[in-house]
């Protein structure tokens, strides 16, 4: 059974194991790893989790222009299979592309249904937060997560123009 736990350095291997499958230097979405984290070693690691963990803690400032924001691991057992990260609000950028909620699976779990499953429980938890709905977005050509956001009560609000392309903003009542 899949359940989403908070990132723990306890399971490096299995992490790595993951990376490996998107591929190294790949973004993956909603996992809050950035270019130029150090990820290969123990101690890189164990800051990098740390990092995660201090984001989403209300008694730290967050970065300039950045928000509060939780990540979790989307497991089975010990294996990890991907990734889910909750805004806590949002920027400019955030409401014109971004959105509340961002998440990844690894190319070997993708089509079981994972993503909708870390969906639900996510938004679940904003209720907690306090958010009534949340916004999810995704590239107009992305049709997986387009099913995905639909699939978990998404209301297309609009298509905006990006440098990326099209962005699909759709919002989500939370519970
Ligand atoms: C988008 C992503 C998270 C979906 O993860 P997933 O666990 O495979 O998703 P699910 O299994 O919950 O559901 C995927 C839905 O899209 C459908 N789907 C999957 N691949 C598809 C494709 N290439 N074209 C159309 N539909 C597709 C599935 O059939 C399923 O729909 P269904 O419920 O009607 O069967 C995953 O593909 C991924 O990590 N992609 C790269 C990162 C990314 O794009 N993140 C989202 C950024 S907005």
């Amino acid at each position: 059974m899949p359940e989403l736990i908070a990132p723990t350095s306890r399971l490096h291997r299995q992490w790595l194991a993951a990376r490996d499958d998107w591929g190294r230097g790949v973004h993956q979405d909603g996992s809050g790893l950035r270019p130029g984290d150090e990820v290969d070693t123990a101690d890189g690691f164990a800051a990098w989790i740390r990092g995660l963990l201090r984001q989403s803690d209300p008694a730290v400032e967050p970065e300039p222009d950045w928000v509060h924001c939780t990540y979790w691991w989307v497991v089975e057992g010990d294996e990890v299979l991907g990734s889910i990260a909750l805004r806590h609000e949002l920027t400019d950028a955030l409401l014109s592309w971004g959105g509340h909620i961002g998440y990844g699976v690894r190319p070997a779990a993708r089509g079981r249904g994972l993503a909708r499953f870390a969906v639900a429980q996510v938004l679940a938890y904003a209720k907690q937060l306090g958010l009534d709905r949340v916004l999810i977005t995704c590239r107009e050509s992305n049709r997986a997560s387009r099913q995905v956001i639909e699939k978990s009560g998404g209301v297309l609000e609009d298509v905006r123009v990006s440098e990326e392309g099209p962005i699909r903003r759709y919002w989500a009542v939370t519970g």
